[in-house]
């Protein structure tokens, strides 16, 4: 569900039509729907009723302030994996009892600053981890809530870059070794285990393999239970995938009840990380063509948008839909006089397209076209390259627009390097 849609033959985003928000921001620029990003946090808590559960949005998927504020007024915990995320999720109010703590290499002083406010619980993917934990934790005299991050070697049949539940990853521990550790942190005053966790890939369009994963989580959990181990919940991460072209994942009620039905012989809360099932729907990239040109092979449509404001088409070979933000010039010509083309962006690189083979009408230098499902890992994965200015971030809620975040200035691109220039500091003097 999402609130991008024609009226007539111009797409809006809620009341808002896209060719306005061009004019008035610039291209290129992602576009969010609050209503749909209510929605879809709404429409997940829903299917999850009556079971004891928190929705900990993974922050990595998008990690502006108003959106993560906004997910958060939902009644939404943060799953962060790093320092930064954490003091984003802050900022944008979050509670602190609501943070889960993931990633494989965190540094001590990420670790102190969680201790500091106090969160929900580390999810420990290694023996070293939980060794530095329990030392910062004995330092501040706290007592470090930590849950196991369990690696349960099932393939999530998602792109190998985003599958994280095989022992061919680095992700997570194995059972065994989780068996061991529980057991040290059983014996170790600093530390108090609370739960137990997974998470097995992204964008996962089977339920099968996160059913599987559930029934083998809550098969360690009694096994924890019955060592006297007393767990408050389960974690079993996010990883719901969503509709980006023909894909048919599974609804959110069967996502829920596979998890609830598999885990409920344990007693525990269920905690979960979403990310793309909330985020992805909620925000499109909007784009202007700067020329099209054609090779003896193939037609090119250059827009302003490129792989620094959205690398997933070039990085995980993602499809994402393109279409006009305005169709009625081409109306009249039919489908005959619809040309292949690649959608590319100005960066130099081949690789740099943002999609390919697409069967559009010629556009006209100037025209917009809209790039969908990119509010999760879109703006959030942006970078620099080219030095180009990284996109602003606009919100939307019916006739009321937002802008969250202003199109980066070409000065603060190099501010940090000005005072670097023409000096020379030698290290260690
Ligand atoms: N929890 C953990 C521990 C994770 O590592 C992730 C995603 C999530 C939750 C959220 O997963 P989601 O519900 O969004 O699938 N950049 C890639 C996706 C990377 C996902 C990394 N981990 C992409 O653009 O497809």
């Amino acid at each position: 569900l999402d609130h991008f849609k024609y009226k007539d033959d111009v797409a809006f985003c809620e009341d808002i039509a896209l060719t306005h928000l061009a004019d008035t921001f610039g291209t290129p620029v992602y576009v969010y729907s609050e209503t749909t990003l209510r929605q879809h946090c709404r429409n997940l808590k829903k299917a999850f009723e009556g079971h004891p559960t928190l929705p900990c949005f993974a922050v990595k998927a998008n990690s502006n302030l108003t959106f993560l504020q906004t997910i958060f007024s939902e009644g939404f915990g943060a799953d962060l994996v790093s320092l930064g995320e954490l003091e984003r999720a802050l900022l944008a109010g979050v509670n602190p009892k609501e943070i889960v703590f993931s990633g494989v290499g965190k540094k001590p002083e990420e670790i102190r600053r969680a201790l500091e406010v106090g969160i929900l619980s580390f999810n420990v993917e290694s023996q070293y981890e939980l060794k530095t934990i329990a030392q910062l934790a004995k330092e501040k005299n706290i007592v470090a809530r930590v849950c196991l991050r369990i690696n349960p070697n099932i393939d999530a049949k998602t792109n190998p870059k985003i599958a994280t539940g095989l022992y061919t990853t680095k992700f997570g521990l194995a059972e065994n070794e989780a068996e061991e550790l529980t057991e040290s942190a059983k014996r170790d005053p600093a530390l108090k285990l609370v739960g137990l966790a997974c998470h097995i890939g992204s964008q996962i369009t089977e339920l099968g393999p996160l059913h599987e994963a559930a029934v083998r989580m809550a098969e360690i959990a009694k096994k924890a239970q019955e060592k006297g181990h007393q767990l408050e919940f389960l974690n079993m991460g996010g990883g719901l995938g969503i509709r980006y072209k023909n894909e048919s994942p599974p609804s959110l009620q069967d996502y829920a009840n596979a998890l609830i039905d598999a885990t409920r012989s344990v007693g525990l809360k269920l905690v979960i990380e979403p990310g793309r099932v909330i985020a992805g729907n909620a925000g499109v990239l909007l784009t202007k063509v700067i020329g099209v040109k054609k090779t003896p092979a193939k037609h090119f449509i250059v827009v302003d948008a490129a792989m620094n404001d959205l690398v997933r088409p070039t990085l995980y070979n993602s499809f994402h839909e393109i279409l006009p933000a305005k169709t009625a010039r081409n109306k009249n010509l039919g489908p005959s006089k619809k040309v292949l083309c690649d959608f590319v962006g100005p960066i130099c690189e081949t690789g740099d397209y943002l999609g390919k083979d697409r069967l559009v009408d010629l556009p006209q230098e100037g025209d917009l076209f809209f790039i969908r499902s990119c509010g999760a890992y879109g703006s959030s994965m942006a970078s620099q390259y080219n030095s180009r200015p990284r996109a602003p971030e606009v919100f939307v809620q019916k006739d009321v627009v937002r802008l969250i975040r202003p199109r980066e200035k070409l000065d603060s691109l190099w501010a940090e390097e000005l005072s670097a220039l023409n000096k020379n500091f030698l290290c260690g003097q």
